[in-house]
């Protein structure tokens, strides 16, 4: 793989490669012996993408290039193309960009020549989210193939649903929407159901922030946690087994109950864990994928073999 920008570059077989090769970094690793820089270029406000990245690149043993876009030369009209550039050629090995662009990729996919991971790509995408999540679910049920999984929420202006709803369709699970119907997206071939009958008879809630900082005209309604969100009156309703996720940031009292963010079935605060693993085995398949560093150069158990799905 050149860069990680879009779920769609990985086959079902790659996705469970990557989340293998996260839930090995959870039990043991190394550190690579080499030095490999590394640069997180975010143009947009994050907390736990960026923070996990770093986080990753130092239990990797690699040297994070911290940057930020306001107080870089971005504010004297540097595109992303020449910062991205600019990275490459002081010597940068790998590069992490979350922009608030859908398509900001197409601008330096092509002539940057180290690897670049899309940390968030407006509306788009946010696949290593995705990767995160599809660990957390694996870990709980050990499958992905017939669950059923809502993603409930600001669905028309949510990366995370885009990357969520098509991967975790192909790995064979049974993908919902629910939303109000200012916050739909018809573009997008996934069926409509209530958080009612979300909450009801789906092995995986997953809610969406209401994200005001895309919003163009939309007013959030008043009684939105009633009408929308996961109350405790729903909660006590899902299956005995069933959980509760979320990318965070989260608006507690808006989508979620706050007493429901670190009840029992929310595993909210394990996907910012597993985001750390995800991260690491991706940077290291895109820096072994481009001969940067060699296959033994991070030890690991490589014992761990997730079920595929069958078929
Ligand atoms: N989930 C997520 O992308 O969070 P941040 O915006 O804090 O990175």
């Amino acid at each position: 793989m050149r860069h990680f920008i879009s779920l769609d570059q990985l086959t079902v077989e790659d996705m469970y490669g990557i989340l293998e090769s996260a839930e090995d970094f959870r039990l043991g690793h190394t550190p690579i012996q080499q030095q490999i820089f590394a640069g997180n270029l975010f143009f947009e406000p994050s907390t736990r993408t960026k923070m996990s990245f770093v986080v990753a690149q130092k239990k990797l043993g690699m040297e994070t290039l911290d940057f930020h876009s306001n107080s870089s030369s971005v504010l004297k009209g540097e595109s992303l193309y020449d910062t991205a550039r600019t990275f490459e050629a002081i010597g940068a090995n790998l590069l992490v960009v979350r922009h608030e662009s859908d398509t900001w990729y197409e601008e330096i996919n092509a002539n940057i020549n180290i690897p670049i991971i899309n940390g968030g790509a407006g509306k788009a995408e946010h696949p290593t989210q995705c990767m995160l999540d599809l660990l957390t679910i694996y870990q709980e049920f050990g499958k992905i193939e017939g669950l059923n999984v809502a993603i409930a929420g600001d669905i028309l202006h949510s990366r995370v649903a885009k990357s969520n709803a098509h991967a975790l369709k192909r790995l064979g699970a049974n993908v919902f929407f629910c939303a109000a119907p200012d916050f739909q997206d018809h573009t997008l071939e996934f069926p409509y159901i209530t958080i009612d009958e979300a909450t009801e008879m789906c092995d995986v809630v997953m809610l969406l922030r209401i994200q005001h900082e895309r919003h163009d005209g939309v007013k959030v309604m008043n009684h939105y946690l009633e009408e929308y969100g996961l109350t405790k009156e729903r909660e006590a309703n899902m299956k005995p087994n069933a959980i509760i996720m979320h990318p965070a940031p989260i608006n507690r009292g808006v989508e979620i109950d706050t007493d429901l963010v670190e009840c029992e079935r929310s595993r909210i605060f394990k996907q910012m864990e597993n985001g750390v693993y995800v991260r690491m085995a991706i940077m290291t398949k895109l820096l072994h994928d481009w001969g940067i560093i060699h296959e033994d150069a991070v030890k690991k158990r490589d014992t761990i073999s997730f079920k595929r799905i069958s078929g």
